[in-house]
């Protein structure tokens, strides 16, 4: 976690990032446009296909449960939930299913589910530690978890000018609403606790170039939580040097890294409670 002892524990959990931002959609498709091809190339090699039965969990744009419905359906099963699922309304005219679920308090469907996914959602839930078994629950016997997850801490002081001083105060505010920023290192492992078999793990750093989806994406993300960084005494000069940072397409960028792991049900019994 980041921060010292003497940081404030977090009372009252929040997602930072809320999805009735004006321009939420557009900065989730941003999201979905930069990560898609390497979620789908994984889940593809996870084995997910027609008539896969998927579970998208915190599917905020609805990028990859489009991908999902496009590749499993028909004959299979898209269901994304998401505490606020407004920007998902276009996926029961593509087959899929939408639920309006906090994945902290509210049931899921248990061993229905090929296909369990998760991206950038459990790293902000405080409760990921009681959340992740009931992922685990979804799943059938024989089903695949997937969870890409970011993990902060490795990179953050390495990077440097304004973007990494808005990247070290953003994760921050994150860790003040309830986020781990390096709980994606140790997911494997949890992974393994739950009874899951067939453990694959990797980590990417992705480096990307200014103006590109990646860094309109960050931008965005500095305008939408300008009020939080400045509380944690970022200027808005630094804000605004950052993003123009972003903009310059003769710059190069670390993202955070990105964990991927995944786990298989066995096929005679399902994960621990
Ligand atoms: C960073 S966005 C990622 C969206 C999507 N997975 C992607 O990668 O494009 C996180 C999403 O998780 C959702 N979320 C956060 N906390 C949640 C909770 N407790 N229950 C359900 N969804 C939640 C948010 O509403 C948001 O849509």
């Amino acid at each position: 976690m980041i921060g010292s002892p003497q940081s404030p524990a977090p009372q009252d959990p929040y997602y930072t990032l809320p999805n009735e931002w004006d321009s939420a959609a557009e900065r989730l498709a941003l999201l979905g446009a930069a990560y898609d091809p390497e979620s789908i190339t994984l889940a593809e090699s996870l084995g997910v296909t027609a008539g896969s039965r998927c579970l998208e969990a915190g599917a905020g744009g609805g990028s990859f449960a489009r991908w999902l419905c496009a590749t499993a359906l028909p004959g299979g099963r898209v269901l994304a939930v998401d505490a606020d699922p407004r920007h998902l309304t276009d996926l029961p005219d593509r087959g899929g299913e939408v639920a309006r679920l906090d994945l902290t308090t509210d049931d899921l469907p248990q061993h229905e589910f090929d296909f369990v996914h998760t991206r950038f959602v459990l790293l902000h839930i405080a409760q990921r530690d009681t959340v992740l078994p009931r992922l685990a629950r979804a799943l059938a016997p024989g089903g695949i978890l997937l969870l890409e997850e970011g993990d902060g801490l490795g990179v953050l002081n390495e990077m440097p000018g304004a973007f990494g001083e808005v990247w070290r105060a953003f994760a921050r505010s994150t860790e003040l609403a309830g986020a781990n920023q390096s709980w994606a290192r140790n997911l494997p492992a949890h992974l393994e606790a739950l009874g899951l078999i067939d453990i694959r793990a990797n980590v990417e750093i992705p480096v990307f170039r200014g103006g590109s989806q990646m860094a309109r994406m960050w931008s965005l993300t500095w305008a939408q939580v300008h009020e939080t960084l400045t509380a944690l005494r970022v200027s808005p000069q630094v804000i605004a040097t950052a993003r123009a940072e972003l903009a310059d397409e003769e710059r190069w960028f670390y993202a955070p890294p990105t964990v991927r792991a995944s786990g298989r049900a066995p096929r005679e019994s399902v994960a621990t409670p």
